[in-house]
């Protein structure tokens, strides 16, 4: 069947549920991708949305947008190392490391429960709890809208960073991710250091399993982070900002508190929801949007909220952070405009 956009509204297309109209198609079979090439030529542009859960939606974008609805998952090659594991872009992420888990391939299990699809995981690797998912990446299979043809991406080809790939930059709107492989050791290594981990009352045993570890990042999660379901949010709204090794240590001069993390770059990172939250905004609301209670980093919908008023909350809390510690922070979700 060939693919037709048609208007149709985005407010269950995002977890902030922001009002909009756009043209739409639905991607659910691979067949389908070839007659695409010609939209990504036309003056547009393209815009491939996944879950809607790292996307703030202007009321009328003027780009096409592809929802990927691509669905399967298989053992795609075993190796006496690895299980090889692949799925398909509009597969759920959390329901995709759940399904590995079951079937005996551990390793994702630090990643568990964040929104999306398994499609838009490697487009802002996504990371959390100690884990960056091009750490167990094998290969990605894409479509080069431009050149019109299917190719297979290497990690070293993505141009991975902190919440960052060749996907999200450039490359937006020219590649699309058709499946994702991942590379799971059979030999099992717990991944343990992220401080809340290492305090979770069910991981102080000797030899915690996946299980565990999944039960417990699903508990912390649920703890800190509102669930977009009921209240309508885009996970973290700003990255953890990286700045010199000098600016850091000044801030730790004045701010003894200050959470910081020296990378192996020499740069460092600092934890953006401190420094909100030092900035007066934890839990504090502007019009029909807030910055949440439990995690700073995190900017929800109490309802009714529109692009405009999540634009002028994030520019305060930017403003506020810029005046008090001199950093700047750069906003996470992309913009559908
Ligand atoms: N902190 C505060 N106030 C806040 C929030 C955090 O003081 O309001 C402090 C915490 O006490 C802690 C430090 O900041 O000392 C770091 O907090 P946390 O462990 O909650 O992690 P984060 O750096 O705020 C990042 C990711 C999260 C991910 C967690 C766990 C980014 C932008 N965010 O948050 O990702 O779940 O680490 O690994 O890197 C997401 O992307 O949607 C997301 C939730």
């Amino acid at each position: 069947m060939p693919l037709i956009f048609s208007d149709q509204s985005l407010l269950r297309c995002n977890t902030l549920g922001l009002p909009a109209q756009a043209a739409m198609a639905v991607l659910a079979d691979e067949a389908q991708i070839p007659s695409l090439c010609d939209a990504v030529k036309s003056d547009q542009g393209l815009f491939i949305l996944g879950g809607g859960s790292n996307v703030v939606v202007q009321d009328s974008p003027r780009r096409q947008v592809l929802r990927v609805a691509l669905q399967g998952v298989r053992l795609w090659q075993e190796t006496p190392e690895h299980w090889l594991v692949e799925a398909s872009a509009g597969e759920s992420w959390h329901g995709f490391v759940t399904h590995c888990l079951a079937q005996g391939w551990p390793g994702l299990e630090n990643l568990a429960l964040i929104p999306g699809t398994v499609g838009a995981a490697p487009v802002q690797n996504i990371g959390a709890y100690g884990l960056e998912i091009d750490q167990c990446l094998h290969s990605i299979v894409v479509w080069d809208l431009q050149a019109g043809h299917e190719c297979v991406l290497h990690p070293a080809d993505c141009g991975f960073a902190y919440r960052d790939s060749r996907f999200k930059r450039a490359g937006a709107g020219r590649w699309l991710i058709v499946r994702v492989r991942f590379a799971l050791p059979k030999a099992w290594v717990p991944r343990l250091d992220y401080p809340d981990l290492q305090a979770h009352p069910a991981l102080q045993e000797d030899k915690p399993t996946p299980k565990d570890i999944y039960a417990a990042v699903c508990d912390i999660r649920r703890r800190k982070l509102p669930d977009p379901a009921v209240l309508g949010n885009a996970g973290s709204f700003f990255k953890n900002p990286l700045v010199p090794a000098e600016l850091a240590a000044t801030l730790r001069q004045r701010f003894p508190d200050i959470r910081w993390y020296p990378q192996a770059d020499g740069q460092v990172k600092l934890a953006a929801g401190w420094l909100i939250e030092q900035a007066g905004w934890k839990g504090r609301r502007l019009g029909p949007v807030g910055m949440h209670q439990h995690q700073s980093l995190v900017l929800v919908n109490y309802g009714g909220a529109r692009a405009a008023d999540v634009q002028t909350l994030a520019q305060a809390v930017r403003q506020a952070v810029q005046d008090r510690f001199g950093v700047c922070l750069e906003q996470e979700p992309v913009l559908l405009d």
